[in-house]
């Protein structure tokens, strides 16, 4: 039988109204929640990501300032920015899209950012949060995986996930969300020897490292659920993910599109983090 399809673009609709609904009664409350975007550069694939970030904003009541800088912005330039929109009372959120040209400290620009408007979950505070189980701003990639095993009510607890990916942004926090929601983790990295070895152990497989068919059907337990973080093209220029989809959805139980999988989820649960840090100020 073939995989049940997670629709990333049917749960986002239905997770964005409700987001829609609570950010109208924060602007009849004077509070509209506010997103900065910051661009710096002109990498073709983030133009596209922040321009849907600032498009799903618009069309859920939020407020959202798109930034864009030239590629030779310097660094101290960028944290001069950063300051001012910490300050700004307008702003409950502030994304930099990533990645920055190579002469900015991306992890410099991140500490700058106030950890109460970190929407994107990556400041230190926020990742020491996240691991010790008190998370204030979970990263919205792994947020969105999370929302998704829930509208399968998938059994978390006592089933064994494994990621493909440790980059910050997706794996590590991957495998916090996962470790605490009850699951056993197993991160594999761009050393693994003998990945399928791993993937085939996996109840819940989670794919993020921007390869194309990295992971092949023979490399999924039967019946697992196959959650596709990539984003890449196929020789087509089509859009594809990291998992070689049709003979994979002959194999696994579940499996996410792409497109239509998690990317709609990244950012709505964006969404999600920026109005949470709105509602916090009230
Ligand atoms: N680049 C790729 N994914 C992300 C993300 O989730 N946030 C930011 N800021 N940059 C990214």
């Amino acid at each position: 039988m073939p995989a049940q399809i997670i629709n990333g673009n049917l749960l986002s609709q239905q997770l964005r109204a409700d987001v829609a609904r609570r950010a109208a009664a924060l602007t009849a409350k004077g509070r509209q929640p506010g997103l900065a975007v910051i661009l710096v550069g002109e990498n073709p694939a983030s133009q596209v990501y922040v321009r849907n970030k600032v498009k799903a904003c618009e069309d859920n009541g939020i407020h959202s300032v798109l930034e864009k800088y030239p590629a030779d912005m310097s660094e101290a330039d960028l944290l001069q920015r950063i300051a001012a929109l910490n300050a700004d009372p307008k702003i409950h959120g502030i994304l930099v899209q990533l990645p920055l040209p190579a002469h900015i400290d991306s992890h410099k620009v991140i500490e700058a950012i106030a950890a109460e408007k970190d929407v994107d979950g990556f400041h230190i505070s926020n990742a020491g949060l996240l691991m010790t189980g008190q998370p204030l701003f979970r990263p919205c990639t792994p947020y969105g995986v999370m929302k998704m095993l829930e509208s399968i009510d998938y059994p978390v607890r006592g089933a064994h996930a494994v990621i493909v990916g440790a980059s910050n942004i997706v794996g590590k926090p991957q495998a916090m969300l996962l470790l605490q929601a009850g699951a056993t983790i197993t991160i594999c990295n761009s050393k693994t020897r003998d990945l399928g070895h791993h993937t085939r152990q996996a109840d819940i497989l989670v794919v993020a490292t921007g390869k194309r068919n990295i992971v092949t059907a023979d490399m999924i337990k039967p019946g697992a659920v196959v959650i596709d973080v990539g984003m890449n093209r196929d020789d087509n220029g089509k859009l594809c993910g990291d998992v070689d989809y049709g003979p994979a959805s002959e194999v696994a139980g579940y499996i996410t599109p792409v497109p239509g999988g998690v990317g709609p989820m990244t950012i709505t649960m964006l969404l999600v983090n920026t109005l949470e840090a709105a509602e916090r100020t009230l």
